[in-house]
């Protein structure tokens, strides 16, 4: 996934460009550049690597001087990250920059070959500026080139493009990749995220999928995929410009996680009413939860994960049954769905192509779809038949904290009347647990204060470890997954996940002292089963990190270090253990040097297959 923005007024359009960029790394940080019109002309800067590449670059050899252009930071998917494959890319009188994946690029390419076009780069994204420039050769109207140029293309775009013969104005146009025109005083915007324009402006409009947006100082047009001009309906942000800086902290990652006990607030509080949760406003009727037969999670990543612990909640106290799947493993199994299912789609961005689609595939079965999304006006928040918003604010590392931790919260609500509406658990039980919480943003503090200094010296344990396991048992497994994803992410250590009673068949072979195990047993029930796994991994030499309750006694004979929670509503502590699990994530990416926030070769939201 990429980042674009576009740029039209009276500030200096390099320093604009290049600010609001920086504000979608998180996107992409592969490459950067940016085209800027200068004396009648359309001057480029761009380079591989990230935008601090791109600012060194203009700082030897000048920046181009403007008051409208384009700019790009680069994901790569079509050629390696390189200048050459770096965006803008151009044609004869046109220059363009693209988020997505354009799927029919080789015969478009061959077509462009065949009249004579060349090509410099391996991108889809050139065949795209050739294609436009192309037709508008055939049409001398930019708007009707743009508009015949997306009738060939198939895939996802999100485009800004400038054209030579209309200085100081920028078009733009998406399909399935997002994109926010920004309205300023005298100024205007593309974005591909709100956060790339928010110490701009907080007002902007939402381009839906084949509108066409031209930005120029005599302000705003936007047209459907016919010309006809359209009226867009203005939107306002929720969150100011502080909610995109880092405020004091050393990394995004480390402000994220201690916003989370604001984030499940901002989140549960408004949606709690006589003391039990009211999801009306996102569409949820307790009759169909009453008729739901069975339920299906899909998504990706920590999304995912957040959907394990959902199914083990709702199955537990709702008796539904629930499915987590992998959204690219969904949308291609055939699943077997039918008009009385659920399916939740989880996404903190709202624009994962899996997720996406596979929310797609369930409404063409006639199942209904219910999303839990963070980015507010996303597609999937768009096109779901129910919608429960996460207020997480906008989260910039790439690795996901406080999205993770509403989603939970958010699963939490769900779980809580699902189970009502079923008669699974009475009105005590339901205010019981929507009182516990309630809770939970001040435990969630706590825990961050009282683990940190556990945290930073399992660190110290784990920044040499070529490979370690995270074993659990039900909820713990669940949480485990989390934690094994959070560490890999950002400190490129392998581990992986494993349910602690499963090792014994075939992956304690692996076991050796070299071998850290980080154990989570805070369920109970479990508990004594899972110690009995810990001392397998033990007595096999590993070095054993154990997170449980502040009331379980732990042997030396079973952990080597033990990081302990508060004892709480148990069926509640994986939003107080993830918080550990991120924190020790967090310091070993830290101790190994790494980019916490913009680890390699990732990115913050995949929105190509
Ligand atoms: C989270 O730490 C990861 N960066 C990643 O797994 C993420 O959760 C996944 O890509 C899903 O993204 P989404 O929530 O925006 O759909």
């Amino acid at each position: 996934m990429c980042g674009i923005v576009g740029y039209v007024g009276h500030r200096d359009c390099s320093d604009v460009l290049v600010n609001a960029l920086s504000h979608l790394e998180y996107r992409g940080y592969d490459s950067a550049g940016i085209a800027v019109f200068e004396n009648g002309d359309i001057s480029v800067a761009k380079t591989k690597g990230k935008l601090i590449n791109l600012t060194e670059k203009m700082k030897k050899e000048g920046k181009p001087k403007g008051i409208a252009g384009i700019g790009h930071t680069r994901w790569a998917t079509h050629g390696e990250p390189s200048d050459i494959n770096s965006h803008p890319h151009s044609g004869a009188k046109v220059t363009l920059v693209h988020n997505g994946i354009i799927e029919n690029y080789k015969e478009l390419k061959d077509f462009l070959i065949k009249n004579g076009r060349t090509f410099v780069s391996d991108t889809d994204t050139e065949v795209v500026a050739q294609l436009v420039d192309h037709y508008y050769d055939c049409i001398n109207d930019p708007i009707k080139a743009i508009i015949r140029t997306t009738q060939d293309l198939r895939g996802s775009f999100a485009l800004g493009i400038i054209f030579k013969d209309f200085p100081d104005t920028v078009f733009a146009i998406r399909r399935e990749s997002p994109l926010v025109i920004g309205v300023g005083e005298g100024e205007s915007f593309i974005a591909s995220d709100v956060p790339a324009i928010i110490e701009y402006t907080k007002n902007y409009y939402l381009l839906e999928h084949d509108e066409i947006a031209v930005l120029s100082k005599d302000g705003i047009k936007v047209y459907d995929s016919h010309y006809q001009p359209i009226v867009k309906t203005l939107k306002t942000a929720d969150w100011d410009v502080n909610a995109v800086g880092k405020c004091g902290y050393p990394h995004y990652m480390i402000k994220e996680i201690n916003e989370q006990p604001t984030a499940i607030k901002n989140t549960v509080t408004p949606r709690i009413k006589d003391g039990m949760p009211d999801l009306s406003e996102c569409n949820i009727d307790p009759d169909f939860l009453r008729k739901v037969k069975n339920i299906f999670i899909v998504a990706c990543g920590t999304a995912m994960h957040s959907g394990m612990v959902g199914k083990y909640v709702m199955e537990d106290i709702a008796r539904t049954p629930v499915t987590v799947d992998i959204a690219s493993e969904f949308r291609y199994r055939n699943p077997i769905i039918s008009s009385g299912d659920l399916i939740i789609i989880v996404s903190q961005s709202g624009e994962t192509a899996d997720s996406l689609a596979a929310m797609r595939l369930a409404k063409s079965k006639g199942a209904k779809t219910l999303a839990i999304v963070n980015a507010m006006g996303s597609t999937i928040a768009r096109e779901a038949d129910m919608l429960i918003y996460t207020h997480a604010g906008p989260e910039i590392s790439v690795a996901s904290t406080k999205a993770y931790m509403v989603q939970l919260s958010v699963m939490y609500l769900f779980a809580f009347q699902l189970a009502y509406a079923k008669g699974t658990i009475d009105e005590q039980k339901y205010k019981y647990y929507t009182s516990k919480l309630l809770e939970t943003p001040d435990l969630v503090k706590d825990v961050i204060e009282s683990t940190t200094e556990m945290a930073q010296k399992i660190s110290t344990q784990l920044v040499s470890a070529d490979s370690l396991l995270y074993i659990g048992r039900g909820l713990d497994y669940a949480l485990s997954m989390e934690g094994s994803l959070k560490l890999k992410e950002i400190s490129y250590i392998h581990s992986e996940s494993y349910a602690a009673g499963e090792l014994k068949h075939g992956t304690i072979s692996l076991i050796t002292p070299e071998m850290p195990v980080i154990a989570v047993a805070t369920q109970s029930a479990l508990y004594e089963k899972t110690v009995s796994n810990i001392k397998e991994v033990k007595a096999r030499g590993a070095k054993v990190i154990m997170i449980c309750k502040e009331s379980d006694n732990v042997g030396e004979d079973v952990a080597d270090f033990v990081l302990k929670i508060p004892n709480f509503e148990e069926i509640l502590l994986p939003m107080l253990v993830c918080v550990p699990l991120q924190l020790i994530a967090y310091y070993t990416s830290v101790q190994r040097g790494n980019d916490v926030d913009q680890p390699r070769n990732l990115a913050k939201s995949v929105t190509v297959e």
